[in-house]
């Protein structure tokens, strides 16, 4: 049976983390203290009440003012290094993390703060032997004109991210909203990954889109590509990876997609299990495998295959996968 030292200790990759998504209540009220920020709440049982979200709307509500406590480059730092060590701690022996420098950006930080403070973070994370690197995200709901800023802003810097990934509010701002900078961040040489995750009628063509039209090579979050048989067939035979956060499911659809998860895995699409926004949704990734196999009742070669899943479809070399499984 699954026990808690078995779902921790599998190695595993995390494909779908936002690093500002692991700002826990302590580094949150630390930070504020430092930078002079007024948060409104001065204890750490004070700010988790405000954690009060049912669906992704209430959650970026929260999500995105907590960030004003972020200021300088070791802020951004701290908060990385803070992730790692939670990393290894949970299994983790290969982190792709995203970030996004428009929730920073947009409220007057400098890019190359952002970068570089998240850079020197993963400097140290291999030198302590795990493998890490970044993925930028642009937010879906702000402009198409300042995503390509944004993709401008950071190519100086394309040596610190290897990818360029999509988050934020999904209604109304489907991915052919990204069409250009998509392009050229693929003509950079930088892979692609996109959310695609509200339950609403019409996310599947959001889900082709993204596969047929923008090269994405996995989707983040992405289950109800279950609804399409033909989409299905299309994730296997191309390889293209599922990044699901069951723990972020429950708060945000209320049920962890477990089916989903199981299903998908059975019909050959490579599903990974992550922890998302982990300081929000209750438990980082070794919570997520554990949760999921208690609910489903999965066992121990079912999070093997997940955890192996994880680092097939990690966006690392064939000679690297082979020394991490
Ligand atoms: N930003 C951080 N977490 C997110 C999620 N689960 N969906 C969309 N945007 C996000
Ligand atoms: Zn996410």
């Amino acid at each position: 049976d699954v026990t808690r030292d078995f779902a921790f200790g599998l190695p595993k990759a995390e494909l779908h983390l936002h690093l500002e998504g692991t700002l826990e209540p302590d580094l949150k009220l630390a930070l504020a203290r430092k930078n002079g920020v007024d948060i409104g709440q001065s204890t750490v049982e004070e700010v988790q009440a405000t954690y009060r979200f049912n669906d992704l709307t209430s959650f970026l509500a929260v999500y995105y003012p907590a960030m004003d406590v972020l200021q300088d480059e070791d802020d951004f730092h701290d908060l990385a290094a803070a992730y790692f060590e939670r990393a290894r701690a949970n299994g983790v022996v290969r982190a792709e993390c995203f970030f996004d420098p428009q929730a920073h950006t947009s409220r007057g930080i400098a890019i190359e703060t952002v970068i570089r403070g998240y850079h020197r973070a993963v400097v140290e994370a291999r030198e302590a032997g795990l493998s890490a690197d970044l993925i930028l995200c642009f937010l879906r709901d702000m402009s198409a004109e300042s995503a390509l800023e944004t993709l401008q802003a950071a190519l100086p810097y394309k040596d610190m991210f290897i990818g360029v990934g999509l988050d934020s509010d999904e209604r109304d701002n489907p991915p052919t909203k990204f069409a250009e900078v998509f392009a050229l961040a693929r003509e950079a040489g930088l892979h692609v990954t996109m959310h695609c995750d509200i339950d609403q009628v019409g996310s599947i063509d959001n889900i082709r889109a993204a596969l047929t039209e923008l090269g994405a090579e996995r989707l983040d979050h992405g289950t109800n590509i279950v609804e399409d048989p033909e989409l299905v067939a299309y994730a296997r035979d191309h390889g293209i990876g599922l990044t699901s956060c069951p723990l972020s499911n429950s708060f945000v659809t209320e049920e962890m997609k477990g089916k989903e998860i199981v299903e998908l895995t059975a019909a050959g699409v490579k599903v990974s299990v992550n922890s998302d926004d982990p300081a929000y949704f209750g438990g980082y990734v070794g919570d997520n495998y554990l949760a999921l196999a208690e609910r489903f009742d999965l066992g121990r070669a079912d999070l093997e295959r997940i955890a192996r899943n994880s680092i097939e479809i990690a966006w690392i070399s064939d000679d690297e996968k082979a020394e991490l499984l």
